[in-house]
């Protein structure tokens, strides 16, 4: 259960209209490495993760689905004013095609997203450290992204979340040494 509150996590703002970027970004939309794959996996380890991470699976899975309303509204400002020319020289003719300026849950190379992309391994060790590895590279794709434009307003919000991607890891790090203090705690009955 959640309450939604009407407003980004963290301001998004474009200074142009970019639909090059754009077709960059979705890689964090609906790529293997994306927001969606994060949310979707943390929020789907809870159920079998023990007690005492699971309100840090919680926390960032839910967090994870105001990443991606972001990056949404980086891509949609980035392409709402961008003619079916200026999309096609972009290369994202094919999506004008088949969704119009809708946005997709697909990477930057247009594939559709897949279940494929996340595990759920029943091990809490398998599960935390898969955490660990999608945040180390979310964050490295949002540098990548924070790298191929000069847009110092999209830098700015691509710059909080790879500040976020940097203090998720850290979590799941603790959370595994949580984990394996527990396991290493004597049971007295
Ligand atoms: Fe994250």
């Amino acid at each position: 259960m959640w309450v939604y509150e009407k407003k980004l996590q963290y301001p998004v703002r474009v200074s142009k209209c970019d639909p090059r970027m754009a077709k960059f970004l979705v890689e964090q939309y609906g790529g293997a490495d994306g927001e969606l794959a994060a949310a979707l996996r943390y929020l789907n380890q809870r159920y079998t993760i023990p007690d005492k991470v699971i309100g840090l699976l919680n926390d960032i899975g839910t967090e994870e689905f105001a990443h991606l309303e972001m990056i949404a509204t980086m891509v949609y400002k980035l392409t709402k004013d961008a003619t079916v020319d200026q999309l096609e020289a972009a290369g994202l003719g094919a999506h004008y095609v088949n969704h119009d300026h809708a946005l997709y849950y697909e990477n930057a190379g247009g594939v559709p997203f897949t279940a494929a992309y996340i595990q759920a391994k029943g091990d809490p060790i398998a599960d935390l450290y898969e955490d660990i590895a999608a945040e180390e590279k979310a964050r490295a794709t949002y540098q990548w992204l924070i790298d191929m434009t000069d847009d110092v307003d999209l830098q700015d919000s691509l710059k909080f979340l790879r500040e976020r991607e940097i203090i998720h890891a850290i979590r799941f790090r603790e959370a595994v040494e949580i984990i394996k203090d527990d396991r290493g705690t004597k049971k007295i009955f």
